[in-house]
Protein backbone atom coordinates (compact mmCIF):
# COMPACT_ATOMS: atom_id res chain seq x y z
CA UNK A 1 0.00 0.00 0.00
CA UNK A 2 1.01 3.66 -1.01
CA UNK A 3 1.11 5.14 2.48
CA UNK A 4 2.60 8.49 1.09
CA UNK A 5 2.53 9.88 -2.70
CA UNK A 6 5.34 10.85 -4.71
CA UNK A 7 5.11 13.85 -7.21
CA UNK A 8 6.54 11.07 -9.86
CA UNK A 9 3.20 9.18 -8.65
CA UNK A 10 0.98 11.46 -9.14
CA UNK A 11 3.01 12.69 -12.55
CA UNK A 12 2.32 9.11 -14.07
CA UNK A 13 -1.68 9.44 -13.39
CA UNK A 14 -1.95 12.39 -14.73
CA UNK A 15 -0.24 11.84 -17.51
CA UNK A 16 -2.23 8.78 -18.81
CA UNK A 17 -5.74 10.85 -18.40
CA UNK A 18 -4.06 13.78 -19.98
CA UNK A 19 -3.34 11.80 -22.72
CA UNK A 20 -7.05 10.48 -23.32
CA UNK A 21 -8.62 13.88 -22.95
CA UNK A 22 -9.43 16.13 -25.23
CA UNK A 23 -9.23 19.58 -23.13
CA UNK A 24 -8.20 20.55 -19.97
CA UNK A 25 -11.35 20.22 -17.87
CA UNK A 26 -11.74 23.44 -15.03
CA UNK A 27 -14.00 21.57 -13.22
CA UNK A 28 -14.21 18.34 -11.29
CA UNK A 29 -16.82 16.63 -9.30
CA UNK A 30 -16.70 13.47 -7.42
CA UNK A 31 -20.36 11.76 -7.54
CA UNK A 32 -20.56 9.33 -4.46
CA UNK A 33 -22.63 6.56 -3.30
CA UNK A 34 -25.52 6.33 -5.41
CA UNK A 35 -25.36 9.96 -7.46
CA UNK A 36 -22.96 8.03 -10.08
CA UNK A 37 -25.95 8.73 -12.36
CA UNK A 38 -25.13 12.40 -12.33
CA UNK A 39 -22.17 11.72 -14.83
CA UNK A 40 -25.23 10.25 -17.53
CA UNK A 41 -25.72 14.06 -18.29
CA UNK A 42 -21.76 14.76 -19.90
CA UNK A 43 -22.28 15.42 -23.07
CA UNK A 44 -19.08 14.33 -25.82
CA UNK A 45 -18.32 12.14 -23.05
CA UNK A 46 -15.18 9.78 -23.00
CA UNK A 47 -14.89 7.23 -20.19
CA UNK A 48 -11.43 6.21 -18.47
CA UNK A 49 -12.07 2.60 -16.24
CA UNK A 50 -10.13 3.70 -12.90
CA UNK A 51 -8.15 0.81 -13.95
CA UNK A 52 -6.62 2.21 -16.80
CA UNK A 53 -4.48 4.93 -14.41
CA UNK A 54 -1.63 3.63 -12.82
CA UNK A 55 -2.12 4.02 -9.14
CA UNK A 56 -5.75 5.29 -9.22
CA UNK A 57 -7.85 3.68 -6.73
CA UNK A 58 -10.66 1.59 -7.92
CA UNK A 59 -13.69 1.09 -5.55
CA UNK A 60 -15.00 -2.30 -4.48
CA UNK A 61 -18.48 -0.98 -3.38
CA UNK A 62 -21.89 -1.42 -5.20
CA UNK A 63 -23.27 1.93 -6.49
CA UNK A 64 -19.10 3.30 -7.81
CA UNK A 65 -19.41 2.67 -11.43
CA UNK A 66 -15.66 3.56 -11.48
CA UNK A 67 -14.34 5.37 -14.27
CA UNK A 68 -13.63 8.94 -15.29
CA UNK A 69 -16.09 10.66 -17.28
CA UNK A 70 -14.88 13.64 -19.18
CA UNK A 71 -16.97 16.17 -21.28
CA UNK A 72 -19.02 19.47 -21.23
CA UNK A 73 -22.00 20.16 -19.25
CA UNK A 74 -23.84 23.41 -19.21
CA UNK A 75 -20.76 24.71 -21.63
CA UNK A 76 -18.15 23.89 -19.05
CA UNK A 77 -15.01 21.28 -19.55
CA UNK A 78 -15.97 18.94 -16.66
CA UNK A 79 -14.61 15.87 -15.21
CA UNK A 80 -16.58 13.39 -13.30
CA UNK A 81 -15.56 10.46 -10.93
CA UNK A 82 -18.16 8.46 -11.31
CA UNK A 83 -17.14 6.38 -7.84
CA UNK A 84 -14.71 6.89 -5.25
CA UNK A 85 -12.30 4.93 -3.17
CA UNK A 86 -12.70 4.92 0.88
CA UNK A 87 -10.56 4.66 3.69
CA UNK A 88 -12.47 1.48 4.85
CA UNK A 89 -11.54 -0.36 1.55
CA UNK A 90 -7.97 -0.34 3.04
CA UNK A 91 -6.69 2.24 0.92
CA UNK A 92 -4.23 5.15 2.53
CA UNK A 93 -5.73 8.34 2.93
CA UNK A 94 -3.32 9.50 0.21
CA UNK A 95 -4.14 6.77 -2.04
CA UNK A 96 -7.41 8.40 -1.43
CA UNK A 97 -6.46 11.99 -2.31
CA UNK A 98 -4.85 10.86 -5.27
CA UNK A 99 -6.93 11.59 -7.66
CA UNK A 100 -7.39 15.26 -6.37
CA UNK A 101 -3.49 15.32 -7.05
CA UNK A 102 -3.92 14.30 -11.00
CA UNK A 103 -7.11 16.85 -10.96
CA UNK A 104 -4.58 19.61 -9.71
CA UNK A 105 -1.99 18.83 -12.24
CA UNK A 106 -4.46 18.57 -15.02
CA UNK A 107 -5.44 22.57 -14.39
CA UNK A 108 -8.66 21.42 -12.21
CA UNK A 109 -9.49 24.92 -10.38
CA UNK A 110 -13.21 24.11 -8.99
CA UNK A 111 -14.08 20.46 -7.44
CA UNK A 112 -17.54 19.58 -6.85
CA UNK A 113 -17.90 16.77 -4.11
CA UNK A 114 -20.88 14.78 -3.30
CA UNK A 115 -21.54 12.30 -0.77
CA UNK A 116 -24.80 9.70 0.45
CA UNK A 117 -24.58 10.68 4.28
CA UNK A 118 -26.67 9.91 7.54
CA UNK A 119 -29.05 12.78 8.83
CA UNK A 120 -27.82 13.51 12.22
CA UNK A 121 -29.67 16.51 11.81
CA UNK A 122 -33.09 15.23 13.31
CA UNK A 123 -35.00 18.27 10.85
CA UNK A 124 -33.42 16.33 7.67
CA UNK A 125 -35.12 13.58 5.65
CA UNK A 126 -34.48 10.61 3.23
CA UNK A 127 -33.78 12.66 -0.44
CA UNK A 128 -33.26 15.96 1.04
CA UNK A 129 -29.93 17.62 0.22
CA UNK A 130 -27.89 19.63 2.72
CA UNK A 131 -24.83 22.16 1.68
CA UNK A 132 -22.00 21.08 3.17
CA UNK A 133 -20.48 24.62 5.09
CA UNK A 134 -17.95 22.92 7.26
CA UNK A 135 -16.57 19.63 8.16
CA UNK A 136 -15.65 17.73 11.02
CA UNK A 137 -12.27 15.81 10.53
CA UNK A 138 -12.77 13.28 13.18
CA UNK A 139 -10.49 10.65 11.10
CA UNK A 140 -7.51 12.46 10.94
CA UNK A 141 -7.82 14.99 13.98
CA UNK A 142 -6.21 12.26 16.22
CA UNK A 143 -5.14 9.71 13.60
CA UNK A 144 -4.16 9.76 9.59
CA UNK A 145 -4.60 12.77 7.41
CA UNK A 146 -4.33 12.49 3.76
CA UNK A 147 -1.23 15.36 4.01
CA UNK A 148 0.78 12.91 6.42
CA UNK A 149 4.15 12.15 5.48
CA UNK A 150 6.90 14.24 3.01
CA UNK A 151 4.81 17.71 2.06
CA UNK A 152 4.43 18.09 -1.82
CA UNK A 153 5.50 21.97 -1.56
CA UNK A 154 4.50 22.18 -5.47
CA UNK A 155 1.13 21.52 -4.08
CA UNK A 156 0.62 23.94 -1.35
CA UNK A 157 2.09 24.78 2.47
CA UNK A 158 2.93 22.28 5.39
CA UNK A 159 0.71 23.48 7.44
CA UNK A 160 -2.76 24.74 5.26
CA UNK A 161 -5.65 26.89 6.61
CA UNK A 162 -8.91 25.00 6.41
CA UNK A 163 -10.59 28.01 7.87
CA UNK A 164 -13.05 28.47 4.67
CA UNK A 165 -12.66 24.75 3.70
CA UNK A 166 -15.65 25.15 1.94
CA UNK A 167 -15.70 27.95 -1.01
CA UNK A 168 -17.85 30.91 0.30
CA UNK A 169 -18.48 32.35 -3.07
CA UNK A 170 -19.26 28.71 -4.12
CA UNK A 171 -22.06 28.06 -1.60
CA UNK A 172 -23.84 31.21 -2.14
CA UNK A 173 -24.13 30.36 -5.77
CA UNK A 174 -25.40 27.30 -4.94
CA UNK A 175 -27.96 28.86 -1.91
CA UNK A 176 -28.95 31.14 -4.94
CA UNK A 177 -29.90 28.66 -7.76
CA UNK A 178 -31.59 26.21 -5.13
CA UNK A 179 -34.06 29.36 -4.49
CA UNK A 180 -34.76 30.20 -8.12
CA UNK A 181 -35.01 26.69 -8.98
CA UNK A 182 -37.57 25.82 -6.16
CA UNK A 183 -34.72 23.01 -4.35
CA UNK A 184 -35.13 22.52 -1.07
CA UNK A 185 -31.27 23.09 0.59
CA UNK A 186 -30.37 22.51 4.13
CA UNK A 187 -26.70 23.35 5.45
CA UNK A 188 -24.98 22.11 7.94
CA UNK A 189 -21.69 20.13 9.06
CA UNK A 190 -20.30 17.00 7.41
CA UNK A 191 -18.35 14.13 9.11
CA UNK A 192 -16.12 11.66 8.04
CA UNK A 193 -16.08 8.34 10.17
CA UNK A 194 -13.38 5.71 8.77
CA UNK A 195 -16.56 3.34 8.80
CA UNK A 196 -17.49 0.33 7.14
CA UNK A 197 -19.99 -0.43 10.52
CA UNK A 198 -22.76 2.34 10.48
CA UNK A 199 -22.96 4.37 13.95
CA UNK A 200 -24.31 3.29 17.13
CA UNK A 201 -26.90 5.09 18.43
CA UNK A 202 -24.39 6.37 21.19
CA UNK A 203 -22.10 7.26 18.34
CA UNK A 204 -24.96 9.30 16.90
CA UNK A 205 -25.48 11.15 20.53
CA UNK A 206 -21.90 12.29 20.10
CA UNK A 207 -22.03 13.86 16.62
CA UNK A 208 -25.20 15.48 17.64
CA UNK A 209 -23.72 16.80 20.53
CA UNK A 210 -20.67 18.02 18.84
CA UNK A 211 -22.34 20.04 16.11
CA UNK A 212 -22.62 17.48 13.33
CA UNK A 213 -25.66 17.24 10.85
CA UNK A 214 -24.75 14.69 8.44
CA UNK A 215 -22.49 11.91 8.76
CA UNK A 216 -20.81 9.70 6.11
CA UNK A 217 -17.71 7.56 5.35
CA UNK A 218 -15.60 9.77 2.66
CA UNK A 219 -15.23 13.66 0.98
CA UNK A 220 -13.36 14.86 3.83
CA UNK A 221 -9.85 13.55 2.67
CA UNK A 222 -10.52 15.09 -0.44
CA UNK A 223 -11.71 18.13 0.32
CA UNK A 224 -8.28 18.69 2.49
CA UNK A 225 -6.34 17.82 -0.59
CA UNK A 226 -8.44 19.92 -2.99
CA UNK A 227 -7.70 22.99 -0.13
CA UNK A 228 -3.92 22.04 0.10
CA UNK A 229 -3.09 22.27 -3.27
CA UNK A 230 -5.27 25.73 -3.74
CA UNK A 231 -8.66 24.27 -5.67
CA UNK A 232 -12.33 25.60 -4.34
CA UNK A 233 -14.43 23.41 -3.00
CA UNK A 234 -18.39 23.29 -3.06
CA UNK A 235 -20.26 20.05 -1.33
CA UNK A 236 -23.32 18.50 -1.07
CA UNK A 237 -24.49 15.68 0.62
CA UNK A 238 -27.60 13.77 -0.52
CA UNK A 239 -29.41 12.77 2.66
CA UNK A 240 -29.98 9.13 2.11
CA UNK A 241 -31.20 8.06 5.54
CA UNK A 242 -32.30 9.09 9.33
CA UNK A 243 -30.30 9.13 12.09
CA UNK A 244 -30.56 5.82 14.38
CA UNK A 245 -30.22 8.05 17.63
CA UNK A 246 -32.53 5.55 19.90
CA UNK A 247 -31.37 2.42 17.69
CA UNK A 248 -35.23 1.72 16.67
CA UNK A 249 -34.31 1.37 13.23
CA UNK A 250 -31.68 -0.10 11.20
CA UNK A 251 -29.48 1.44 8.48
CA UNK A 252 -28.33 -0.43 5.39
CA UNK A 253 -26.34 -0.03 2.25
CA UNK A 254 -29.36 -0.65 0.19
CA UNK A 255 -31.22 1.98 1.65
CA UNK A 256 -28.85 4.90 0.77
CA UNK A 257 -28.57 3.65 -2.65
CA UNK A 258 -32.35 3.73 -3.08
CA UNK A 259 -32.48 7.30 -2.20
CA UNK A 260 -29.69 8.43 -3.99
CA UNK A 261 -32.72 7.69 -6.62
CA UNK A 262 -34.38 10.39 -5.23
CA UNK A 263 -31.71 13.08 -5.09
CA UNK A 264 -29.61 12.66 -8.33
CA UNK A 265 -32.78 14.87 -10.04
CA UNK A 266 -32.45 17.47 -7.19
CA UNK A 267 -28.52 17.43 -6.85
CA UNK A 268 -28.33 16.95 -11.05
CA UNK A 269 -30.63 20.57 -11.04
CA UNK A 270 -28.52 22.19 -8.47
CA UNK A 271 -24.71 21.14 -10.47
CA UNK A 272 -25.91 22.20 -13.59
CA UNK A 273 -27.27 25.76 -12.57
CA UNK A 274 -24.38 26.42 -10.29
CA UNK A 275 -21.73 25.24 -13.61
CA UNK A 276 -24.02 27.58 -15.53
CA UNK A 277 -22.82 30.49 -13.30
CA UNK A 278 -19.53 29.59 -13.72
N1 LIG B 1 -23.66 6.68 8.38
C1 LIG B 1 -22.46 6.73 7.78
N2 LIG B 1 -22.30 6.82 6.47
C2 LIG B 1 -23.40 6.88 5.72
C3 LIG B 1 -24.68 6.84 6.28
C4 LIG B 1 -24.82 6.72 7.69
O1 LIG B 1 -25.92 6.68 8.27
N3 LIG B 1 -25.57 6.92 5.26
C5 LIG B 1 -24.84 7.01 4.12
N4 LIG B 1 -23.53 6.98 4.39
Amino acid sequence: MTEFLSVAQIDRAAEVVRERLQAQPRIAAILGSGLGGLADAVEEAIYIPYPEIPGWPTSTVPGHTGRLVSGTLEGQRVLFMQGRAHFYEGYSMAQVGLPIRVMQRLGVEILIVTNAAGAVNPAFEPGDIMLITDHLNLIGMAGPNPLRGPNLDEFGPRFPDMSQAYDRELAEIARQVAREKKVPLHEGVYVSLAGPSFETPADLRFLRTVGVDAVGMSTVPEVIVARHGGTRVLGFSGISNKANLDGSTVTTHEEVLEAGQIMVPKLEVLIRSVLARL
